[in-house]
């Protein structure tokens, strides 16, 4: 074994969300100025050390609470590279909030995976880094989409089909989104359980929300090839309506989106599993500032401002 490195991003849904746990496509944007490294170097004594912001100490003694998912991960990584006994000390470095909807547990997934690899000097493609992040993922959620780490590991905006298709996606020339945090933890688990539970109890009622968020996000792929960010912002909207119905919005979310939008977004949604977590808001460059204001004004401990990248 050597030093072994890995990054990965903070990923933002654009539009899509639980829909695309149902087979319903989604799009999803790796935000760059949101990191997280990994970084692996052999220790010679056997001890499997870790320092990060969710787990501190030695993996193997430690209550792991919700690292425990990164930890089987690890494990699996060992065994693979014929290593189990292999000294190491691991250190994340993140600067992505946990449990925000921004997925941190796949952005950890994916660091640590490269950074194993690279640590044993082989060669990783796409499709294994994604079954790797999908153990520690499905130990985590227990029914994830992919998405998260499909969109932790990329380099530009994907458009994603669960098991079918990933690529790139254009994103329009003008305008930006503005990502505030609510402050309060939404656990992605809690609320993809959710909805499943009310898809199998009132699938009337619940499945034709799931159909309409795939429908809004064929409409915003339109909408991006045309660079038309009006029909986009009423896209966002009604993808927003839908999530609310489904049940994962929440009182916080609900309105730092009706600020965004009572000061003039072109639309605004919650982001990632919700119950809590982020909203995102698309706005013309030159109505950002006061959008931001009113946002922290409204009590959101963090806005973020996101310029797409056309290229
Ligand atoms: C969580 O970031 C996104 C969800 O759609 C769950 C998933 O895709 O696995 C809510």
């Amino acid at each position: 074994m050597e030093i072994g490195t890995g990054k990965s991003y903070a990923k933002i849904i654009l539009i899509g969300e639980h829909a695309v746990v149902y087979g319903e496509p989604a799009i999803a944007l790796p935000v760059k100025s949101i990191g997280l490294s990994a970084r692996v170097a052999p220790l010679p004594d056997g001890r499997q050390e870790v320092t990060s912001a969710f787990f501190n100490g030695d993996l193997n003694a430690g209550q792991l609470t919700n690292f425990a998912g990164i930890a089987m991960l690890i494990r699996r990584l060992l065994v693979f590279f014929d290593a189990t006994d292999q000294g190491f000390h691991l250190t994340i470095t993140s600067a992505l909030p946990s449990e925000r909807g921004m997925g941190s547990s796949a952005a950890t997934a994916v660091a640590v995976v490269r950074a194993f690899y690279d640590a044993f000097q082989t060669a990783l493609t796409r499709t294994a880094l994604l079954n790797w992040a999908d153990i520690s993922e499905k130990a985590l959620h227990g029914n994830p989409s992919g998405l998260d780490a499909a969109t932790a590991s990329a380099e530009k905006p994907q458009w994603f089909v669960r098991g079918k298709s990933l690529r790139s996606i254009m994103m329009p020339r003008n305008g930006v989104l503005l990502i505030a945090d609510t402050g309060i933890a939404g656990q992605t688990k809690i609320a993809v359980d959710l909805v499943a539970r009310k898809l199998k109890q009132e699938p009337k009622v619940y499945r034709p929300l799931i159909t309409d968020i795939g429908t809004a996000v064929r409409q915003a792929a339109l909408a991006l090839a045309q660079d038309d960010i009006i029909t986009l912002g009423q896209l966002l909207n009604r993808d927003q309506t839908d999530l609310a119905a489904l049940g994962v919005s929440s009182p916080e979310l609900d309105r730092l989106i009706n600020v965004a939008l009572d000061h003039g977004a072109y639309g605004a949604k919650l982001t990632g599993s919700g119950m809590g977590g982020c909203m995102i808001a698309l706005a013309a460059e030159d109505q950002a500032a006061t959008i931001i204001q009113a946002l922290k004004a409204a009590n959101a401990v963090k806005v973020w401002e996101y310029h797409f990248e056309t290229k």
